[in-house]
């Protein structure tokens, strides 16, 4: 068994096209069990600090600017495997390259207002539940 643990946001033009139980379903039908969750609204400091990782790039001041444009849905997921699972439910970065049946697929309307984010290893997981849950004991339910 190789149990891990995702951060996934559904962001502001999620929230915002209610997508969040859309969203939540297809988490909780795929198998991934929702252990921490809450909504907040970022502030511009805030989204930098997450995406502090893309400081360098070109889209980095409107991706922060979208991020913290409204609320958006934080929640910690887990299951066997969570991180590739949840990136397959989301789909490509590039709603265009999506494939069909994925979040982003269907619902997405660019590359920058994709509707979710999804840890993409291990590592950033631990980085990303740690700064929207810090000190967080995980609750499992089954
Ligand atoms: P996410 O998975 O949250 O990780 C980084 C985010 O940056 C990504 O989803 C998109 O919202 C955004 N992003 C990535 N590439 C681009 C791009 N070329 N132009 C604008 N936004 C981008």
């Amino acid at each position: 068994m190789n149990t891990e643990h995702t951060l996934a946001i559904v962001k502001p033009d999620g929230v915002g096209k209610r997508l969040i139980g859309e969203v939540i379903s297809r988490y909780e039908k795929e198998g991934l069990e929702i252990v921490a969750l809450r909504m907040i609204k970022l502030s511009k400091r805030e989204a930098k600090g997450f995406y502090a990782v893309h400081s360098d790039k070109h889209f980095f001041d409107s991706l922060t600017d979208f991020m913290s444009s409204g609320p958006v849905v934080v929640a910690v997921l887990a299951g066997e495997n969570a991180i590739s699972r949840n990136r397959q439910l989301m789909g490509a970065t590039n709603p265009k390259e999506a494939a069909e049946g994925t979040i982003r697929r269907d619902f997405a309307d660019g590359i920058e207002q994709n509707v979710v984010h999804g840890s993409d290893s291990p590592e950033n997981a631990a980085i990303e539940i740690n700064y929207f849950f810090p000190g967080i004991q995980l609750v499992h339910t089954s």
